[in-house]
């Protein structure tokens, strides 16, 4: 399992993805390749020989660039978010070129591939990497013969790959090594497969980047804040826009902030300001409040409600795919 900061990382991520995907796409005519949901029978435990319940799964196919019948088909693999469609993004040039067809199954608990209305403890049994790993499985399966029945041929194996970011690059590591014998390759771009606990080593890597001048900006920022909240937590809080925040769901913003910062490749949006206003003696913890809205919260779209633990606790998915 990935503590929470990787699953906001990935989360994240996947929005930057997004965002790339927008810009690739400028250009090209739309966002998205295909957003027409398509629906398969999952099996809901894997695992279980007596167990027969199913759940719907979506998901998406997109032929127009397929070298029909035996081209290749991409499985892009949708992590740990609702998945709307298939992007028109890198993977749409790889697929032109190869003549390949484009798939891609909504990851099992989110979206509309939800097997159950609420989350609670007893009903999120059933939420796992290696769970959907075999819902991959039984997808790709399922879809080659739904390919050979519209080509009709039977018992025809069209050569598959798997491709992954993050969450979904680990998945397609694992899936290559799980299934060789249902792909041809996998690609994993920043696949977490490594868990780390208590990954400290994360910010430790954040001082490095930021250099010792913006290192300890940081540092004396971080511990201002900290004596502001002790006397007047209302206050900073305000600054910052996150008002409604408790005290540990308010630093742990202010460090994500600070550190995807670094890790999307943004030092500029911290460190230059952050740094002026130490030499010039100007209030470090203004300053910093307003680069955390105008960049995190603002740019980023990073809403400040995720933070709450309250929000996190509740049960309903709030399913943001429409
Ligand atoms: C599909 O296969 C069946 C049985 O082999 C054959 O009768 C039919 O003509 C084929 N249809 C097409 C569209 O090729
Ligand atoms: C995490 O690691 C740090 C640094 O080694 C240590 O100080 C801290 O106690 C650890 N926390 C937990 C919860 O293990
Ligand atoms: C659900 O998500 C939307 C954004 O997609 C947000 O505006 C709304 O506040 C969220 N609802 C809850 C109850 O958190």
């Amino acid at each position: 399992m990935m503590g929470s900061r990787a699953r906001l990382v990935s989360l994240l991520f996947a929005f930057l993805l997004a965002r790339a995907a927008i810009a690739a796409a400028a250009g090209s005519g739309s966002r998205y390749l295909t957003k027409d949901a398509r629906w398969m029978k999952q099996r809901l435990d894997h695992f279980s020989p007596t167990d027969h319940r199913q759940f719907k799964q979506r998901y998406f196919e997109f032929l127009d660039y397929h070298r029909a019948p035996g081209g290749p088909i991409f499985l892009r693999i949708c992590g740990e978010s609702a998945c709307g469609g298939i992007p028109n993004d890198y993977l749409a040039v790889l697929a032109k070129k190869f003549g390949a067809a484009v798939v891609t199954p909504e990851h099992r608990y989110y979206g509309k591939s939800s097997p159950f209305k609420r989350l609670t403890t007893e009903n999120l049994r059933y939420l796992s990497s290696k769970q959907a790993l075999f819902d991959l499985a039984v997808f790709r399966q399922y879809y080659q013969e739904s390919l050979n029945a519209r080509y009709n041929h039977s018992g025809f194996d069209n050569p598959w790959f798997v491709v992954g970011v993050s969450y979904s690059g680990a998945l397609s590591a694992w899936f290559r090594l799980k299934f060789p014998h249902l792909t041809c390759g996998s690609l994993a771009s920043s696949g977490v497969v490594h868990a780390v606990y208590n990954y400290t080593d994360f910010d430790k890597q954040v001082g490095e980047s930021a250099g010792p001048e913006c290192k300890a900006a940081l540092q004396e920022t971080t511990r201002l804040v900290e004596q502001q909240l002790l006397s007047d937590s209302r206050s900073v809080k305000t600054l910052f826009g996150a008002q409604t925040l408790k005290n540990d769901d308010f630093l742990y913003l202010l460090a994500d902030a600070e550190s995807e910062a670094f890790q999307y490749g943004h030092p500029d949006a911290v460190c230059p300001p952050l740094v002026n206003a130490k030499k010039n003696g100007k209030n470090l913890v203004e300053t910093y409040a307003q680069i955390v809205k105008d960049f995190y919260i603002k740019e980023m779209e990073t809403p400040v409600y995720s933070y709450d633990q309250e929000y996190l606790k509740k049960t309903t998915p709030n399913d943001s795919s429409n």
